[in-house]
């Protein structure tokens, strides 16, 4: 048996230290340091043992022209879940190490186990490895999902040598660890969950990928900070990594994509969860659109450009009397401090009075926005609730502020006029100089040089 060391390591960013310390010297966390016992000969895993001869030892490795290298990079799995496939860029890529990190009861298990299913069915056999849950538990799910998931064969173990093994000898396509925080190796000492334990167990698996080709998804818990539990590390030693989100009382999920080696980042995949497991949203702007029948003052339209996709969003707000003390400013799913600049520059601007109101502004469908061409969208949407004036319900916004009272042009205007017309609006509202040569037909551009200007045209 090898002798144990033992050494300090940051929950948080992962640095190693000799000693105890109440702040982690790598990131500046508080109370992050914990103790973590290594074996202090390398483990077997991690290369053979270099040979005696200094530092330079060991022995040539083979080297081949990348033209040599075979394989197409083109060969994908698609598992038919349109979202998910689209999130990671078209499929499972064979031989990759995906994590799918989430705030527990968001939906990790019950959108791998579809998966696991699809891609069964389809003739490329999965293993699902739960520790988290008996293997009763995961019939139970199983039974709930349309479809079903009867033919994906089940392991309840969190021995990563087990688990390896017995992909070993089954060879399945591709194998599902839910999730990587159960997991152990019996190299090293502590508990599963722990650092060292957890980026070990995913750099073997990664091994394991890439020796045989099984695609391998990880299952990571998301933090309180809300990074994946763990180090950071662990990010870095996978291929891919999705995050999987929504709000707890919604019901619908966002997959959004924040690593990819096979493909492009920022894409946002959207399902809802149902009674019968998670069904793609293949059209998110009807989900962020709200219940637009009868157009009520304070609401606003704007698109934007998730990933490559245009979604169109509605932004509420409402203005009203304030009660005694300090107005509050309350903003959903918007930066508070954007809000603040926005309600000035419409003072300044725009002659709007809001030192008496209390402010409230709300992201429809639980959506955050961030882009600044949504700018003119909140601008109108507070203008319009201070007129208690609704704005038309076919119009979009489209526009960043300056402290000036300027309107700016935003990019991808095309796309986002396209997708406008698309759900059937019928006027945009954006920067005169941001018109596009080609408006999509059925749409009429209007353009717009400040914030003044534009309150003057909506609200004569
Ligand atoms: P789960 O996949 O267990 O979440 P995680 O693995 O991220 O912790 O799913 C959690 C919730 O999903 C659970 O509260 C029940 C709900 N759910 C449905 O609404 N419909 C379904 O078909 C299934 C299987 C689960
Ligand atoms: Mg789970």
């Amino acid at each position: 048996m090898a002798k144990a060391k033992t050494v300090y390591r940051c929950t948080d960013c992962g640095a190693e230290s000799p000693k105890w310390g109440g702040r982690c010297e790598g990131c500046g966390e508080w109370n992050t340091m914990v103790e973590e016992r290594v074996a202090a000969t390398p483990a077997r895993a991690r290369g053979s043992a270099a040979p005696a001869g200094g530092a330079h030892a060991g022995t040539a490795g083979a080297t081949r022209r990348l033209r040599d290298v075979d394989g197409a990079e083109s060969q994908r799995w698609r598992t038919g879940l349109g979202e998910f496939d689209f999130v990671l860029g078209g499929g499972i890529v064979p031989g990759s190490v995906v994590l799918v990190g989430g705030e527990p009861g968001i939906g990790k298990s019950t959108l791998l186990l579809q998966v696991a299913a699809l891609l069964t069915r389809a003739g490329r056999p999965c293993l699902y490895v739960s520790g988290e849950e008996s293997a009763l538990q995961v019939k139970l799910r199983a039974a709930r999902l349309d479809g079903g998931a009867d033919e994906v064969e089940l392991l309840s173990e969190t021995a990563l040598e087990t688990i390896a093994a017995t992909a070993l000898e089954r060879r399945p396509a591709a194998l599902v660890v839910d999730s990587i925080q159960t997991v152990y190796t019996a190299e090293l000492e502590g508990a599963p969950g722990n650092v060292g334990q957890v980026r070990e167990c995913a750099a073997r698996l990664m091994r394991l990928a890439k020796d045989t080709g099984i695609a391998v998804i990880l299952v990571g818990h998301v933090t309180k900070g809300g990074g994946i539990a763990g180090p950071k590390t662990l990010e870095h030693i996978v291929d891919t990594v999705l995050y999987f989100e929504g709000d707890g009382t919604l019901d619908h999920r966002v997959l959004r994509a924040t690593k990819n080696r096979f493909g492009s980042v920022d894409e946002i995949g959207v399902f809802r969860m149902t009674g019968g497991g998670l069904v793609p949203v293949a059209n998110p702007s009807e989900l962020f659109l709200g219940d637009r029948a009868a157009p009520a003052s304070g609401s606003a339209v704007t698109a934007l450009i998730e990933g490559s996709r245009p979604v169109l969003l509605e932004v509420q707000a409402l203005a009203a009397k304030a009660g005694f003390g300090t107005p509050q400013r309350v903003a959903t799913g918007y930066d508070g401090r954007r809000l603040a600049l926005l309600l000035a520059v419409l003072e300044r601007r725009a002659g709007l009075a809001f030192g008496t109101l209390d402010v409230f502004l709300n992201v429809v469908g639980g959506a955050r926005l961030v882009d600044p061409a949504g700018d003119l969208a909140v601008a109108m949407a507070l203008a319009s609730s201070v007129f208690d004036r609704a704005l038309p319900a076919d119009a979009i916004f489209l526009g960043e502020l300056g402290l000036g009272g300027e309107i700016r042009p935003v990019a991808q205007a095309e796309r986002r006029l396209g997708e406008a017309a698309r759900m059937g609006m019928r006027l945009a509202y954006l920067s005169e100089r941001g018109v596009p040569r080609s408006v999509p037909p059925g749409l009429r551009a209007v353009g717009v040089r400040t914030v003044a200007d534009c309150c003057r045209t909506l609200f004569p």
